[in-house]
């Protein structure tokens, strides 16, 4: 069976796109940034607060654009800086808005220390009809050894490497 594979990211500083950039190398597909319509501050400080109450909020941002063909694929990579523990909002919008239903899906995040935290149980409430497989976390924008750790573990999850 061919495997049609996604991967959907946002990032606030960075760290999320490089890491999307070197699972991307691997397992080939598309790449998309999630990208909401109004960007957020660049300043820690302010992006921190208004984070905190949008995720306490449950709010969901509009999304600037949108993936038109998300039917034609079947394995979708969703990474996520850890924001506040969970997902940022604006992947959380994309899970939302989007049907992934009978999709596998493969979580990955970039954290500041917090590790994966309750990103996976979050992409899997909002996902509650996808394959949720484990999902890789790496701290800031990864170390020397990202390259073998994120070999092992699409093996262990089975996702062909390109
Ligand atoms: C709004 C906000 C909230 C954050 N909350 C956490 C957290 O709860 N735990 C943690 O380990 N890191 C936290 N961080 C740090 C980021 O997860 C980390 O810097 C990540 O690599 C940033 O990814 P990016 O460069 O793709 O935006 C937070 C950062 C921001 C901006």
């Amino acid at each position: 069976m061919s495997d049609h594979v996604l991967l959907v990211y946002f990032t606030h500083s960075g760290n999320t796109r490089k890491l999307a950039e070197l699972l991307h190398e691997k397992v080939g597909g598309e790449l998309f940034e999630i990208q909401p319509e109004i960007p957020y501050p660049d300043s820690y400080n302010t992006v921190v607060e208004q984070a905190k109450k949008e995720i306490r909020d449950g709010y969901k941002p509009a999304l600037k654009s949108e993936i038109g063909n998300l039917e034609s694929y079947n394995t979708i990579f969703v990474g996520s800086p850890n924001w506040w523990s969970t997902i940022a909002p604006p992947v959380a919008a994309f899970l939302s808005k989007n049907d992934l239903s009978g999709k596998t899906i493969v979580p990955f995040c970039t954290h500041g220390g917090g590790g994966l935290a309750r990103i996976e149980r979050d992409i899997t409430k909002l996902c509650p009809q996808s394959t949720v497989l484990e999902s890789f976390e790496v701290y800031g924008s990864a170390g020397g050894n990202v390259h073998s750790k994120i070999t092992d573990w699409l093996q262990r999850i089975g996702v062909a490497l390109q």
